[in-house]
């Protein structure tokens, strides 16, 4: 009988050997949560198809923030769900505006501490529910959608943050955001572009969560999920105009993109962990139909695994305790 003369199991005999030898890490300053802020709201409101995600009140939000950061917890990436819409989302220019003001007290509250990072992007102040403004036929006007880009990093700057993420995929918003940045005397605020941003179902629960008014898709200007070398040309771009990071996003289903951006850039690489993946691991598991804790460990392990620096995460401040 031929006994097998190399054998793989001798690493995997104890939890000893199991730690010793694992090629991956996953640490809480790795993790980046995602945050919701409410304008005007009372008490934290439920957000039905994320269990255990709110929109947060300006209190709630700073308590979030300040829980996150004492879990460890890398950064922080602010959305917001503003009373007011309009054609243009001028909500979102204003410097007293929801977004403003949340990162203003986030910046107060942890801005040491932790990583502060704003949502640049038209979709929650839009009546329309676009990331961008619409021209004469109703399409999203590329160019004028830049302007407002470049204006709302401006005033996110101003209030304090450290980190801008232009998530509306319109060709050259990260040039834009860095050229504006810039002009106004904010060198040192960094951008993580959205690169890879693809048309997916997986963003379904976020559109409850910011109330989003979007009917119709958004697949004028997000990826088709059939593609990989675009994601690549995407990434280069947003290299090429100054990004200081890159993101996949969403993540499962998107990581063969991760090692993919990972090999033909050198500023780090981001993935988003979206609502969707979020919502499908909840929903199972408060069924019974999964073992939640591993599940949410395996999913941010292999996200890391697949070459991501940085993981958003909607578990982040629940799970940085437990990692190693
Ligand atoms: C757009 C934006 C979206 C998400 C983050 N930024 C939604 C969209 O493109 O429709 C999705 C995040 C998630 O699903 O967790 N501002």
């Amino acid at each position: 009988m031929a006994f097998p003369a190399d054998r793989p199991r001798r690493l995997r005999t104890s939890r000893a050997v199991r730690d010793l030898v694992a090629e991956t890490t996953l640490r809480p300053r790795q993790l980046v949560l995602p945050l919701f802020v409410r304008e005007a709201a009372t008490e934290p409101v439920p957000i039905a198809s994320m269990p255990g995600v709110v929109q947060h009140t300006r209190d709630s939000l700073r308590k979030a923030v300040a829980d996150a950061a004492r879990a460890g917890v890398g950064g922080v990436m602010l959305f917001a769900v503003p009373a007011t819409k309009d054609a243009v989302g001028s909500a979102a220019l204003d410097p007293e505006g929801v977004l403003t003001v949340a990162i203003r007290d986030v910046v107060a509250e942890a801005g040491d501490a932790l990583v502060v990072m704003s949502d640049v992007c038209l979709d929650e102040f839009t009546d329309h529910g676009h990331c961008g403004v619409l021209d004469e036929r109703g399409e999203v006007d590329n160019d004028a959608t830049l302007e407002q880009y470049a204006q709302m990093a401006v005033v996110h700057a101003e209030a304090g943050v450290a980190m801008v993420g232009p998530s509306g995929m319109m060709d050259g918003q990260v040039g834009a955001v860095r050229s504006a940045l810039d002009t106004a005397g904010h060198t040192d605020t960094s951008i993580l572009a959205y690169s890879a941003k693809y048309a997916s179902a997986l963003y379904g629960p976020f559109r409850e969560a910011v109330g989003s008014s979007l009917v119709g898709d958004r697949r004028t200007y997000q990826q088709d999920p059939a593609n990989a070398r675009e994601a690549l040309r995407e990434a280069l771009l947003d290299v090429g105009e100054g990004a200081d990071a890159v993101m996949v996003k969403p993540a499962s289903g998107y990581l063969d993109l991760v090692p993919l951006l990972r090999a033909h850039v050198t500023v780090p690489v981001a993935a988003y962990c979206v609502s969707g993946e979020y919502s499908m691991v909840e929903a199972a598991a408060a069924n019974g139909w999964i073992d939640r804790d591993r599940a949410v460990l395996e999913l941010l392990t292999g996200i890391r695994r697949a070459g991501a620096d940085i993981v958003l995460t909607y578990w982040a401040t629940e799970f940085a305790p437990r990692l190693g």
